[in-house]
């Protein structure tokens, strides 16, 4: 059975931000991001399928300026929000890796990677 982390209120994420998170220890460390775009709640891995950085070189920097895609810092891939789909860039095709995640009815958001 994993480990559900438990990371931030719902409310917090408000429509195109995300945040991001590191949890885990040693080999079991995994940086994550949570977000919500249109009302939806999405969570990923914080690893570009191009070369594995995060996307974030500014912290918690996920969307694009327009709030449509995420973007990925280091070369610019776009990824549709929900999906994780590559659209635009080195990687196009690739995704996001999911990560299974839930609200629980104090209304934190938990990760289970
Ligand atoms: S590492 Fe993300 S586009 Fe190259």
């Amino acid at each position: 059975m994993s480990i559900r982390y438990r990371l931030c209120r719902a409310t917090d994420l408000e429509d195109e931000t995300a945040r991001g998170f590191e949890v885990g220890q040693g080999r079991s460390r995994v940086l994550v991001f949570v977000g919500r775009h249109d009302g939806t709640l999405f969570a990923y891995e914080n690893r570009c399928p191009h070369i594995g950085t995060p996307l974030d070189l500014t912290p918690d920097w996920f969307f694009t300026v327009d709030g449509r895609y995420l973007l990925c810092a280091t070369h610019g891939a776009m990824f549709e929000p929900i999906g994780g789909l590559c659209v635009r860039g080195p990687c196009r095709g690739d995704r996001l890796r999911s990560v299974p995640f839930g609200v629980d009815a104090d209304g934190m958001v938990w990760v289970a990677p």
